[in-house]
């Protein structure tokens, strides 16, 4: 009887597109927007793309066929998904639930950073542009002062707005505002790609980009594209297990799987084709990744540009929204387990994981950089070179990209591929014929004997070599 309600109870999708929106909109996030461009520039520009785009599809799609699939098979949050499928493999689905809740913690923040500077740009955009670093480094706290705006108010928005979207539940909350947010996303991207390359000096950027030069071809360019696909198709992290859970078998997950990818690698290269051209028109600046980067660079080229104001506007409610829709989804992951696992109610679970994903997340920003406020924690981190000290800040970043997020991945692949079985995961897709599954033979290869060392490549890499995932 219990468990007859808790299934009543459950959310679903409304329709195939809703649910691919929504999965895009968690894919699509700042991994996506903010390093991609720069990963792609020191990557060597066209070749870079070109492996990306490969390992997409021999690699992320793979495995993103293979968490729907374990999802929907379950219909359950994604710790009682791994139990039910197969006794004893709960911790695939904890492993995932934590990997969430510590990317939660910056990404809480940066998206703060990022609804700090849509009304930067609205109220105050002179003062951005007369010292972007200062302005920067005001917000997150490396000025004098505590940095209220930038730990304290703006994240506490971006949560709120989180938990708000994720108290309308599945399909009232998540669903309608990814298929409000990701079309204007879409739009936005269009409408920047076509301001910046009108710049003068912009193809060269271009060029560079797309074309190939396979003498940059080496094995570390390989690692950084493949770690950049995982993290920006949001795999691993039993978020894709967790929203495949509720979709009902009538839906085509082989479709939904191509849509996902598509529009996730769309946005990436359009993310690439606007801030590579832009920094290759703005002799000033140099190119690079993330945060200081992107709050701090882009603004140089905004201030630059005829009509750079609204154009900086766009940039960030376009990042704005990315982000908040990847939040939403990580939140989810980390509430459907504390509803249906612990049995909070719904309410309760959103409010005390925001509660705590706010308060924690702070101390990401009062340790960034430096700075002033900084908390006096130290922490230690290791590569081949031998262990060092850490900020708090770089040891969230660390832990989630170097250890938690590959190895979520790497298990879940090893579970889907062997554990599981690539047979019961193609009945899954299958449906009893509804749906024709031509190349499962390659896919059962791939997630069985491709993607295992591939992933711990990424793991490896990153635990030794210091190479980074996100
Ligand atoms: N894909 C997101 C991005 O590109 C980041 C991310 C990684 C993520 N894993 C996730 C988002 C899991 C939601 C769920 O920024």
């Amino acid at each position: 009887m219990a468990k007859e309600r808790k299934n009543i109870q459950r959310g679903c999708w409304s329709s195939n597109q809703g649910f691919i929106l929504a999965a895009a909109g968690s894919a699509v996030g700042l991994g996506t927007i903010w390093k991609f461009p720069g990963k792609a520039y020191t990557g060597g520009g066209g070749i870079f793309c070109l492996l990306y785009l490969l390992v997409t599809l021999l690699l992320g799609l793979v495995l993103m066929l293979g968490e729907f699939a374990v999802g929907r098979a379950a219909q359950k949050n994604c710790v009682a998904a791994f139990r039910h499928l197969r006794k004893g493999w709960a911790w695939v689905g904890f492993l995932g639930v934590f990997s969430s809740l510590i990317v939660m913690l910056y990404y809480a923040e940066v998206g703060g950073w990022v609804l700090a500077y849509v009304i930067a740009y609205l109220r105050e955009p002179e003062l951005v542009f007369a010292d972007p670093s200062a302005y920067f480094a005001e917000l997150t706290g490396q000025g004098e002062g505590f940095p209220w705006e930038g730990a304290l108010l703006f994240p506490l928005i971006f949560m709120l707005l989180t938990a708000f979207v994720l108290s309308g539940g599945v399909r009232g909350g998540i669903e309608k505002f990814n298929a409000l947010a990701m079309p204007l996303l879409l739009l936005f991207l269009f409408v920047l790609a076509f301001a910046t390359l009108s710049l003068p000096g912009a193809e060269e950027g271009l060029r560079f980009l797309f074309s190939v030069d396979f003498s940059k071809l080496n094995a570390s360019t390989l690692l950084s594209a493949l770690g950049q696909c995982f993290f920006s198709l949001s795999l691993g992290m039993s978020v894709m297990v967790t929203y495949g859970s509720y979709l009902s078998s009538g839906e085509n997950l082989l479709r939904s799987v191509w849509a996902i990818t598509g529009l996730d690698t769309l946005v990436a290269f359009l993310s690439a084709a606007i801030v590579v051209p832009a920094v290759f028109a703005t002799p000033q600046i140099s190119m690079g990744e993330g945060g200081s980067f992107t709050f701090t660079a882009l603004a140089t080229v905004f201030s630059g540009m005829p009509g750079g104001v609204y154009a900086g506007l766009l940039f960030y409610i376009l990042l704005f929204f990315a982000a908040l829709t990847s939040s939403v989804s990580l939140m989810e992951a980390i509430v459907s387990f504390l509803s249906e696992e612990w049995g909070l109610p719904r309410r309760l679970a959103i409010r005390s994981s925001t509660a705590l994903i706010f308060l924690l997340g702070m101390a990401y920003t009062l340790s960034y950089g430096g700075s002033a406020a900084a908390l006096p924690l130290r922490f230690f981190w290791f590569d081949s070179g031998g262990v060092y000290p850490v900020s708090l800040a770089e040891f969230i970043e660390l832990l989630a990209d170097r250890l938690a997020i590959p190895l979520a991945a790497l298990a879940s692949c090893l579970f889907v591929g062997w554990v599981w079985g690539t047979d019961s995961a193609c009945r899954e897709i299958r449906q009893q014929g509804k749906f024709s599954f031509s190349w499962a033979g390659l896919w059962s290869f791939l997630i069985k004997y491709l993607a295992p060392p591939a992933i711990a490549c990424i793991l490896l890499g990153g635990l030794f070599f210091g190479l980074s995932l996100s």
